[in-house]
This record gives structure tokens, C-alpha cells and sequence, in this order.
């Protein structure tokens, strides 16, 4: 049974979606977990979702903006102080916007960038003393197969997902001597979360759920707790001779071609 008994797990942009899922994994698996995000009311609504299932135990809910180096700091400092080390960190908090490339403006560049990519950086070497501390830990990202194949309409999100595999692979390396594996999962496409709603508009969501079925040849949509199931694999001794890797969890998305099925 995997298990992580006795470990102190950080879960960005839990309040919602996939972090929220593998929270509630991580707390059903013995972990104490800390959840944060910018909304509170996301985060607490989250927290007493997580306490009332298995594992019972109440994760931590601190507002934090992953956006901002010192909150960053402070997050983490709350966590080290109050649980005396961290052993997993979850870098999930992330945003989506589509638009053609030569369309795209340098907001939106910045947005991307800054959440998807320079805040799992910063989080990840925010943590990485008091991992050493412990003698080693896990990293897990949250990128996308949209960082695995080029998407047409949504070139910065696919970027942004492209370049945090690869500073995760390096960071791989830089910290596999002190037994800090860093790994990284990309899900296709993952009901119930609120990703899609600055593009389609909640009104939007199920008609792009339905529409993208399709591209997933396992005949469904992804469901958050199929990504807890590979982040709990991640976080655990179980995997313990594996770093470096960038897995695909997405129904068979990556086996398909980009080509709309015509006959
Ligand atoms: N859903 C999918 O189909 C899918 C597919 C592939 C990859 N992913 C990836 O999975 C991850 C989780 O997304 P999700 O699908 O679960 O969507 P979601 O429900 O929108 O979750 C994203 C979370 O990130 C948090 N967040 C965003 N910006 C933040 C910031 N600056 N500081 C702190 N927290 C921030 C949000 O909370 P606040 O707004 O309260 O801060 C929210 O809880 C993302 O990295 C996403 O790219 C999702």
C-alpha cells in the first residue's frame, strides 16, 4: 500500500481541481498537507471537504500568491516552523489562456510565465534546503501534454508547460545527490476543475469537456483523483529510484495524432 506516513506534503493551487484531489490522496495516505492558493474562501471550502473524508485530518489552508517571491518565503516559513521540514512539494497552481501567437499579448506572456513556469522554479528552490535538511524529498509538477505537442491557439500555455519540463529535469539533476527527486505529470484533459473558465466562461465548460472527449482514446475525460493516484506514486518511497521523468497521465492522449478523425 503506498503510504506517507510522517511527511510534511506542500500542494499548490490547492483549493480547486487537481490540487484538491491530490491533497485529499495525500491526507487519506497519512500526510500532513498544506494547501495554498490566493482565494480563502477556495482553500478553507477545500480544507473541510478534505477533514470530512478518509484520513480526516485537516490540511493546512495559508493564502499564498505563488506569483510573488515573498510569499513564497513566507508560505514555506509558516510550514517549516509549524511541521519542522518539508518533504513534498506539489507545483500545480497553474492558468490556461488560449489565443493565436501573433495575437497574444505580453500580459498574457507575463501571466503564463510567471504562474506556470517562474513560480514552480521559485517554489521548488524555496523548499530545496529544508528538503536537504531531511535528507532528501520529492518535487512534483503538474505541467500538461500540451507542453509534450504544439497546439494551435494556445502557443505561450504550451510554452510555459514545455519549459517547466525542462527545469524540472535539470533541477533533477542538480539535486539527485541530495536525494531530491524531481518529477513531472502531464494530464490531457481534467473534468471538474476550473481551468477552462477564463477561456469558455462557466456557461462554456461542459460544451468544451464534450468536445474534447473525443481526443482521449480511453473514451473519456480525465477526473482529478486520476492524477492524485500518479502524484501520490510520485511523492512515495514507491518511486523512490525515480527522478527525472515527465509522465504522461492523459487516457491515451499522447498516442493520438493532432489530426481530427475523419473517417
Ligand atoms: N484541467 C486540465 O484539463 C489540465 C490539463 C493539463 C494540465 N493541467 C494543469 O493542472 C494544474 C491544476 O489546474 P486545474 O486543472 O486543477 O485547474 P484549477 O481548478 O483552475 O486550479 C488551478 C489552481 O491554481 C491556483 N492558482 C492560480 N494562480 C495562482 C497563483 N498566482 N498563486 C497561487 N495559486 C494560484 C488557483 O487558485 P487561486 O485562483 O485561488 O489562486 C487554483 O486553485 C495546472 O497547472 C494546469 O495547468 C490541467
Amino acid at each position: 500500500m503506498l503510504t506517507l506516513n510522517g511527511k510534511v506534503a506542500i500542494v499548490t493551487g490547492g483549493g480547486t481541481g487537481i490540487g484538491k484531489a491530490i491533497a485529499a490522496r495525500f491526507v487519506a495516505a497519512g500526510a500532513q498537507v498544506v494547501i495554498c492558493g490566493r482565494r480563502v474562501d477556495k482553500l478553507e471550502q477545500a480544507a473541510a471537504e478534505i477533514a470530512s473524508g478518509p484520513g480526516g485530518d485537516n490540511p493546512l489552508a495559508l493564502q499564498c500568491d505563488v506569483t510573488d517571491q515573498a510569499q513564497i518565503q513566507g508560505m514555506v516559513r509558516t510550514v517549516t516552523n509549524r511541521f519542522g521540514g518539508v518533504d513534498v512539494l506539489v507545483n500545480n497552481a497553474g492558468v490556461m489562456r488560449f489565443d493565436e501567437l501573433a495575437r497574444a499579448d505580453d500580459q498574457t506572456y507575463e501571466l503564463l510565465m510567471k504562474t506556470n513556469l517562474w513560480a514552480p522554479w521559485r517554489c521548488s528552490t524555496a523548499v530545496i534546503p529544508h528538503m536537504k535538511n531531511r535528507g532528501g524529498g520529492s518535487i512534483i509538477t503538474i505541467s500538461s501534454v500540451a507542453g509534450l505537442r504544439a497546439m494551435a491557439g494556445a502557443g505561450l500555455y504550451c510554452t510555459s508547460k514545455a519549459a517547466v519540463q525542462m527545469l524540472c529535469q535539470t533541477l533533477a539533476l542538480e539535486h539527485a545527490p541530495d536525494q531530491i527527486r524531481v518529477n513531472v505529470i502531464c494530464p490531457a484533459v481534467v473534468e471538474d476543475t476550473e481551468l477552462s473558465v477564463p477561456i469558455v466562461g462557466e456557461d462554456g465548460v461542459p460544451e468544451f469537456y464534450n468536445k474534447l472527449r473525443v481526443c482521449h482514446p480511453l473514451g473519456r475525460n480525465g477526473r482529478p483523483d486520476d492524477i492524485a493516484e500518479a502524484a501520490l506514486y510520485l511523492a512515495g518511497d514507491a518511486s523512490r529510484w525515480v527522478t527525472g521523468t515527465t509522465m504522461p497521465v492523459d487516457g491515451g492522449r499522447m498516442l493520438t495524432s493532432n489530426r481530427p478523425k475523419i473517417i
